[in-house]
């Protein structure tokens, strides 16, 4: 732990040594990172429900919504049969039909819906319906309702509206979650709990507030350590008492910061309470919230401790002739959740067999896109390929919402076919489950980053003040793509995760510096590491204040031998341009445009890679390299407005840097590979996302299609949304 610059007690891990994990039966413990040696992942991972060793296949499933109707019961299981389908979420948002009035609980119809998934060999994630509070109590207990930021008791409304901090809330919780542990522990379809759905928000009530201020006390000495670290001399906004301390509308940045902490902070706490009668009569059953992509409002890697499978919600645009580059941003989602556990498979909890009624234009998936989508996600590790939902409400907001099982004449849909032949396809992928991606590159994208970037004004506005975050998960996705395309395997850490592991870092847009982050950054280069860093790097610590001493600061402007002097915004219509600096040695050739930032760098040792080509900074460097004890560090001055840059830049790093890819073929465009490995086998995952075919020269390679055995060598034709898994022949 390290203390920050203005003596308050340390509150952030410095290190995440710990970032794999060790299978024991029913249960995963972290392994310590060895000191100063490198965390190897294990060969092989234990398959998600213990003594299942299958890719899980289902979804979400509302029986509940069909009590009247037995009938439909009795069909959705005879369809499950013939879907290839073996694991299914139950019971989330069915508290109104689990506990229809206070303390009156109906479990008949769940032990019914359990006894039959049992009987017919299949799963259950069962539930806990906090997702979505019954009727009763928004009426009896007005405080579950969320208080918002004009002050206002919501009403009851819809779901994902509950406060996290109401007493009566998180006992009605602990009731239902005890309840339903103890009557379903020891079941044989309870394969894991659900917690919840999709958590997210914030309320502004007393509770919140005073559980807020609370928080602030725990990282803060004295209020006046906390108005000295947030500012707050600034417009005269300096706090007299905790009392006075409130998120809403505030121009002080370190306090917004700092709401959004606690707000993951106090929803961390939510779910600990949740999943604590769980665990007292289930131990062994593994628990996992179903999450959002990089929903901006949490930051999902506090609750990795407190999960013990990531799992997320995918619902992707493929659409449009360029549906590669969206596929790119998908594998880099997927990629953030298999970290996340170091490297252990991650669930795709939910996905659309169709289309997404949410969606501007909902399109279908041609055919070919269910596959390899599902594919995408395997390769990508996950263990499970899960649907949002098995069977259509017949009414309320999302009957027009793709599924498994439509309206009618279901086992006819192309859609169903498309589900049952991926999961007859699943049964030659039981070798694959449990083996992982391994990765020499880390890329941070780093949640509390972002939320620093967004509430600082400047250095430049988006039009219409969007996307308010600067591009910066843009920017991460923008140095990802060019790993994709060459088929390098990247991991999505933060910067607080164990760098060790890897032979280069990534870091876009390190705005913000956590304590003992440069520290570990300086060592990993010591060692021998390759960091690449980017314009607005270094800018301020973790209250949001300016870090002096020149940019990038924090000790990263010796470790990059530059400095930043200033920062140039440009006009959208007037792009800049750089030029690869004569004999730079990394290969790069050309100009290339520019657009947003130009910093106005000075080299302090570093050696000059490229230049501005035009304005008063023509000539001045905007990318250099830097040898920083064994290693080296380069720095990118300005953001870059086309692919080919980035793409050059890249696969220089990787041959500089020996990084293996999954194959050493050259990829077509929209064409990339993933590789999994473990218990002695090595898959790879091959995707042609383009709508036309393409043709991958395999050389000397010979491989074999787990599915129908094919062997493929030399040059191999991909038809359209083609996936293959392979292994060497
Ligand atoms: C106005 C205000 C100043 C400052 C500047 C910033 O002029 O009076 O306090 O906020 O805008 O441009
Ligand atoms: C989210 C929710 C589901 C459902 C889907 C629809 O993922 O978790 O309950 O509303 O969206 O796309």
């Amino acid at each position: 732990m390290v203390n920050d610059s203005i003596g308050r007690r340390p509150f952030m891990k410095t290190a995440l040594g710990a970032t794999a994990f060790l299978a024991v039966p029913g249960r995963l413990v972290a392994l310590a990172s060895q000191p100063g040696g490198s965390v190897l992942l294990p060969d092989k991972y234990p398959p998600v429900i213990p003594g299942f060793p299958h890719m899980l296949h289902g979804g979400d499933w509302n029986p509940d919504q069909w009590l009247h109707e037995p009938g439909v019961i009795d069909e959705d299981f005879r369809l499950m049969e013939k879907s290839g389908c073996n694991t299914f979420s139950v019971g989330i948002f069915a508290w109104a039909t689990l506990e229809p009035e206070e303390g009156r609980f109906e479990f008949a119809w769940l032990d019914d819906i359990m006894n039959r998934l049992a009987a017919h060999g299949f799963y259950a994630f069962l539930a806990t319906p906090s997702g979505a509070k019954p009727r009763w109590m928004s009426e009896k207990y007005p405080e579950v309702r969320r208080i918002n930021r004009a002050g206002q008791r919501e009403p009851h409304g819809s779901r994902h509206n509950h406060c996290f901090s109401s007493p009566v809330y998180r006992d009605k919780v602990r009731t239902i979650n005890t309840t339903l542990a103890n009557r379903y522990k020891g079941h044989k379809a309870l394969a894991g709990w659900h917690i919840s759905n999709e958590y997210s928000g914030a309320c502004f009530c007393e509770f919140c507030l005073r559980a807020f201020r609370a928080y602030l006390k725990t990282r803060y000495p004295s209020l006046d350590a906390l108005n000295r670290a947030w500012w707050t001399s600034f417009w005269s906004q300096t706090f007299q008492s905790w009392e006075q301390i409130d998120p809403r509308e505030s121009p002080v940045d370190g306090l917004n910061l700092d709401w959004d902490r606690f707000i993951t902070h106090q929803t961390v706490d939510f779910m600990k309470g949740e999943i604590a009668p769980l665990k007292a009569a289930t131990p062994a059953v593994p628990v996992t919230t179903n999450m959002m992509s990089t929903f901006v409002g949490l930051d999902y890697w506090r609750f990795t401790d407190i999960s013990d499978r990531m799992c997320w919600d995918a619902y992707p645009t493929l659409h449009g002739a360029d549906s590669w580059r969206q596929a790119v941003n998908l594998s880099f989602h997927h990629d953030l959740y298999r970290t996340m556990k170091g490297g252990l498979p991650f669930m795709l909890m939910e996905s659309t067999p169709s289309n997404t009624n949410w969606q501007q234009t909902p399109q279908l998936k041609k055919p070919g896109q269910h596959r390899q989508e599902m594919l995408l996600a395997i390769g990508h590790g996950a263990d499970a390929t899960m649907y949002f939902q098995w069977r259509k409400s017949l009414g309320a907001a999302e009957k027009m919402h793709g599924a498994v099982v439509d309206h009618g004449e279901p086992e006819r849909t192309r859609v169903f076919q498309d589900v049952a032949a991926h999961g007859a396809f699943l049964k030659h992928l039981d070798a694959v489950v449990g083996t992982t991606v391994r990765p020499e590159v880390g890329l941070i994208y780093d949640w509390e980053v972002r939320w620093a970037i967004m509430y600082t004004q400047g250095p430049r506005q988006q039009a219409n003040r969007a996307p308010y975050d600067r591009e910066y998960l843009q920017a991460c996705q923008d140095h990802y793509r060019p790993f994709w395309k060459l088929g390098v395997p990247v991991d999505l850490i933060e910067s607080l995760s164990a760098f060790d592991r890897y032979k280069v870092i990534v870091a876009p847009m390190l705005f913000m510096l956590k304590p003992g982050v440069v520290d570990r950054l300086d060592a990993f280069v010591k060692g021998g590491g390759t960091l690449v860093l980017t314009y607005l790097s270094g800018i301020v610590n973790e209250t949001e204040l300016v870090l002096r001493g020149g940019w990038p600061g924090g000790g990263l402007r010796k470790m990059a031998g530059i400095w930043s002097e200033e920062i140039d915004s440009l006009y959208p219509d007037a792009p800049q341009r750089m030029v690869a600096a004569p004999g730079n040695g990394i290969g790069l050739t050309g100009d290339h445009p520019v657009r947003d930032y130009c910093e106005r760098v000075h080299p302090e040792g570093a050696s000059v890679l490229a230049t501005y080509q035009s304005d008063f900074y023509a000539g001045m460097p905007a990318l250099t390299v830097n040898t920083h004890g064994l290693g080296r560090v380069y720095y990118l001055a300005a953001r870059p407005a086309a692919d080919a840059f980035l793409d050059g830049f890249t696969r220089a790093l990787v041959a500089q840097t020996k990084l293996s890819r999954c194959l050493d073929v050259d990829l077509p465009e929209g064409v990339t590979v993933q590789k999994r490995s473990g218990g002695g086998r090595t898959f790879y995952f091959l995707h042609n996302f383009r709508r036309e075919s393409q043709v991958v020269d395999l050389g000397t390679l010979r491989f074999k299609e787990v599915g129908d055995g094919r062997a493929l060598t030399a040059r191999t034709t991909l038809a359209p949304f083609a996936s293959l898994v392979l292994e060497k022949a």
